[in-house]
């Protein structure tokens, strides 16, 4: 089990549970089971939480105890309600569906390919250069071994210098240089997470953090994100309070694979919660560089940090290139020799020769990056145009930044969809890859990393095979993927 959900919380989620479109004539307890099962099915509601009462879900939604009887009794027969007399209701799905121990995604190197499966851009020109020059620098370090476990001082100055600039004043010895944010978070997995402790993660979120996750055995535990508004606040600080998870993983700058971003005032009241109930806070800032339309991004959410409780990572993947393999911790300067301590069981140190590529780019960072934004807005703006041209039907909400949005699509389609795409030389990322045990189906993760021709021409193929799925009347519904 893993927390509660009051009356008048899920009474909020369910919404306008009574009047949803498609419902005609079935009974009120058949259409409240039905939206409990959709909340369930699009992450919404976490799996393993225990449902109100009988009795305060009537009162919060003003109808009869018996309606609501009625509703948890069919949500029992369908699997999606497991109760025990005297101790309540938990939530699960049919057929116990768990999320896998290997989680591989990564790109393929098929060139025929487009890959709208990984959220990543090309490196940018500025990559040769910045190689060039470091291979120039690297005769400094040449006399050396060449192990520096924390990282070499001018990149994690350099990393500090940037913190700074964002109004979180940070020296170079709280800087720890990991070989990407990856890299990172399973050090900081490592350093503060005992096997079965809990962790609470977004829903959806970054798929490889999951399979991190489960790499360290953690039990997980979910705050779902509404599509359209992101973080429920109440929900988020609720889910803490009665979790009392070891560790949170938040990316709360242009979320993996939402694009939202949150405001300051929630960054504040989430600090102030995980300090109050002994959680740690790891904060993943992949996509801080990347806004978009002028939006401004809230101080970084170590800023509100009294008791170093907040770990960040991040590293130049987003905004620079992923080849570089280059990430880090900010924590406070304890911590990050700890970190180095369990970090030479594991790889010693990164690589002096691509840290030093790193700091070149850094100097340019800011040309770089602005680049970059103006990049990925004509980019996402293209597979806006084209999403909103050949499947008008599908549900976006424009992100301000990152590399991707997050599609509702017209039916419980994604696992398909993308089984579908492939065949038309497509490679997507299902919904199902961002959620645990198979939930997610009506979401499909789609980047805007690739040249804007490209998601043109990838979106009309989605939408044709998309068409095709329904002509050659194939199953809608199956079962719900375990990701594997
Ligand atoms: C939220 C998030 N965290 C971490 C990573 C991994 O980044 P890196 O390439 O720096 O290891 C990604 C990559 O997509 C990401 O989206």
């Amino acid at each position: 089990m893993t927390g509660q959900v009051r009356g008048v919380q899920l009474a909020r989620l369910l919404g306008q549970w009574h009047a949803l479109p498609g419902r005609r004539r079935s009974p009120d307890y058949a259409a409240l089971a039905g939206s409990v099962r959709g909340l369930l099915a699009d992450g919404r509601l976490p799996l393993g939480v225990r449902l109100p009462a009988e009795r305060e879900l009537a009162e919060a939604l003003r109808i009869s105890r018996t309606t609501v009887t009625a509703a948890y009794r069919q949500l029992r027969e369908t699997g999606h309600l497991a109760s025990r007399r005297g101790a309540g209701s938990w939530t699960m799905l049919p057929g116990n569906h768990r999320v896998a121990s290997t989680g591989l995604w990564t790109p393929l190197d098929d060139r025929e390919m487009l890959d709208l499966g990984v959220a990543a851009l090309a490196a940018p020109p500025q990559l040769l250069s910045a190689a060039r020059a470091a291979a120039e620098d690297l005769p400094r370090y040449l006399s050396g071994a060449g192990y520096h476990p924390t990282g070499v001082i001018e990149l994690r100055e350099a990393v500090a210098d940037a913190y700074t600039a964002r109004g979180l004043p940070t020296s170079a010895d709280q800087i720890m240089v990991t070989s990407g944010t990856q890299h990172a978070l399973d050090l900081v997995l490592r350093l503060a997470l005992t096997p079965g402790g809990t962790v609470l993660v977004e829903s959806p979120t970054y798929p490889n953090a999951l399979a991190a996750l489960a790499g360290r055995r953690a039990r997980i535990s979910t705050h779902g994100l509404a599509a359209d508004a992101g973080w429920e606040p109440d929900l988020l600080l609720g889910s803490l309070r009665q979790t009392r998870p070891k560790l949170a993983y938040l990316i709360p700058e242009f979320q993996n694979p939402t694009g939202h971003l949150m405001p300051a005032s929630l960054r504040e009241r989430v600090v102030a919660a995980a300090h109050a109930v002994g959680t740690d806070l790891i904060i993943d800032e992949s996509f801080v560089d990347l806004s978009m339309d002028g939006t401004e991004v809230p101080p970084p959410v170590a800023t509100y940090d009294r008791h170093s409780r907040v770990i960040s990572i991040g590293g130049m993947s987003k905004p620079y290139w992923g080849g570089l393999r280059i990430g880090w911790v900010r924590a406070s300067a304890p911590q990050v020799q700890r970190l180095a301590a369990v970090r030479v069981g594991v790889d010693m140190a990164s690589p002096v020769l691509d840290q030093l590529v790193a700091v070149h780019l850094l100097a340019h960072a800011e040309a770089i990056v602005a680049d970059r934004r103006v990049q990925l807005a004509v980019q996402r703006d293209a597979l806006l145009g084209a999403l909103a041209q050949q499947l008008p039907e599908w549900r976006v909400t424009v992100p301000r930044g990152g590399v991707t949005l997050w599609a509702e699509l017209d039916g419980p389609v994604s696992s398909a969809l993308a089984r579908a795409a492939e065949e038309v030389g497509v490679r997507l990322a299902p919904g199902p890859r961002f959620g645990l045990d198979g939930t997610m189906e009506r979401f499909l993760r789609l980047p805007f990393t690739l040249p804007a021709a490209d998601l043109v021409e990838a979106v009309g193929r989605i939408a044709a095979v998309r068409y095709d799925l329904d002509r050659t009347g194939r199953q809608r519904w199956r079962e719900p993927a375990v990701i594997a």
